[in-house]
């Protein structure tokens, strides 16, 4: 518990990191240069057919394959003691496999890591964030086992190649969203319906591929390079929409361990997927008249595998809903209707430049001691969180900052008065980017780009300048100035 003298400071614990995040298809186009091979985002922003705002492409984006040092600027204006971004793997391996090697491709992420780390920012590393190699894809990509091994090796192949100095690596971003919108509702890349197996079967074979490249790193990279692996969860909060109705608070309870405890319950607690879950997808996949529960089962082999794989826990926070309780016919076969769960946004929360994002700072408080609580009160790492502003941003973006201020008010108070182990912090995102169907309309970046200069320019928002001076003091505040009170 925090004592008194805590609660009136606002200082951040000694050597919390302070982060920005990025991913490859989002800032870097290039999306053809030096070899690099295609994507399922490049194979499917080139499709067109409105599935993507105006169809627009990452095919140039922010430019930072060839811009990388602008963005460090940014980074060091910013006075980032860490910096999240992604390798782009068909930039390193244009069919997925080390059966032939982009040497231009290591180029890049040597130069990018060394730069960083000349400027004692510490690189963090996700190995996948949506851009799977198509060449994978097109052997089945995550419908497929196969899928596990050729993860495993590109795995192995960054650690041999970058781990002399990356020393925090994320295997798999945001393994929920790939799975339900690119396996099941076909609204991301690679686009694939199939409601009902497409993401369980997605989710399995990622979980599995992230426990086999954590193993590959305990027990060949660990004990030399001394670094850590996980993988980065998403998840709303959620609370029940009639406080008092215990179908919602069911319902608000199905909602969660469908999202956060998919993924962390198997790696965080016991190697399998909640027993909620579990029940609800076999005792309807049986009315539906099949022999088995479309949620595949992990054998106990499998379950020991994946079991304890998180060094610690990336949690990406972006909103929460109010859920209520809502029937779903039994020959409806889809994630959604397992989860019969209606998501609602309170009309009392403000909303943002991107409409699903309902802005409830206090829901990272509550969704934080939920993670404590339920999978054994993990060190967290906020690995991205974000406030987005519209087609026409502002540069001075004062609800944005007021946004970030009380989201880290909130985190403080997670610290000190929940006993929440977080070390550290990482907004999304760096630059205003390519954000996924919905193109360049919504902006999440501290950095504006102009996307309709060549040169690509970057300009900080107010939210920048604010963010560094917290970055720099380790602080909310500074002398003399105060927000909201830490007391509850
Ligand atoms: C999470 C994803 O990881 C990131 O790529 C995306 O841009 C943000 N959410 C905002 O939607």
């Amino acid at each position: 518990m925090a004592t008194a003298e805590q609660l009136n400071c606002y200082d951040f614990p000694k050597g919390f990191a302070w982060g920005a995040a990025t991913a490859a298809y989002q800032i870097e186009g290039g999306w053809d240069a030096d070899g690099k091979g295609l994507n399922v985002w490049d194979t499917f922003t080139h499709q067109g057919g409105d599935r993507v705002f105006k169809n627009q492409t990452g095919d140039v984006a922010c430019g930072s394959y060839t811009l990388w040092e602008e963005d460090l600027k940014c980074i060091k204006q910013l006075g980032l003691t860490y910096y999240r971004f992604s390798i782009s793997w068909s930039r390193l391996l244009p069919d997925g496999t080390t059966g032939f090697i982009n040497q231009k491709g290591i180029d890049y992420y040597n130069k990018v890591i060394n730069s960083l780390l000349e400027n004692n920012i510490i690189p963090v590393v996700t190995l996948y964030h949506f851009d799977l190699p198509q060449a994978v894809e097109d052997q089945g990509g995550w419908n497929c086992e196969k899928t596990i091994e050729i993860f495993n090796h590109y795995a192995q192949f960054c650690y041999e190649t970058f781990g002399d100095r990356v020393k925090f690596w994320i295997t798999i971003n945001e393994p929920h969203v790939v799975a339900k919108l690119g396996y099941e509702e076909g609204l991301f890349a690679p686009g694939k319906k199939e409601p009902g197996l497409g993401a369980y079967r997605a989710a399995h074979n990622m979980l599995k591929a992230h426990a086999k490249a954590w193993h590959t790193y305990k027990n060949d990279f660990k004990n030399k390079q001394k670094g850590f692996v996980s993988i980065a969860i998403d998840s709303d909060w959620a609370e029940p929409y009639d406080p008092n109705s215990e179908k919602d608070k069911e319902a608000t309870e199905r909602y969660l361990s469908f999202y956060v405890g998919w993924f962390a319950k198997p790696i965080f607690v016991d190697g399998d997927y909640p027993e909620i879950m579990k029940t609800v997808v076999s005792k309807r996949s049986k009315a539906q008249g099949l022999q088995t529960s479309r949620l595949p089962e992990f054998t106990n082999e499998e379950k020991n595998m994946i079991k304890g794989t998180a060094d610690f826990f990336c949690l990406n926070y972006y909103t929460s809903r109010k859920i209520r309780h809502c029937t779903s016919s039994a020959d409806e076969s889809s994630c959604t209707s397992d989860i019969a769960a209606e998501r609602i946004k309170d009309p009392d929360w403000p909303e943002c430049g991107v409409e699903w994002l309902a802005v409830v700072p206090w829901g990272l408080r509550k969704l934080l001691a939920y993670i404590k609580d339920t999978f054994g009160n993990p060190t967290i790492y906020i690995t991205e969180n974000g406030f987005a502003q519209n087609e026409s941003p502002v540069i001075k973006d004062v609800q944005r900052w007021t946004y970030f201020q009380e989201t880290l008010t909130e985190i403080l108070k997670a610290i000190r008065l929940d006993d929440v182990d977080v070390k550290g912090y990482f907004c999304w995102c760096l630059l205003d980017n390519f954000e996924w169907i919905s193109g360049f309309s919504v902006r999440f970046g501290l950095f504006h780009v102009d996307f309709d200069n060549a040169e690509l320019p970057r300009t900080p928002y107010h939210s920048a300048i604010e963010y560094s001076k917290i970055v720099k003091r380790n602080a909310l505040t500074g002398p003399g100035e105060t927000v909201a009170s830490l007391n509850n």
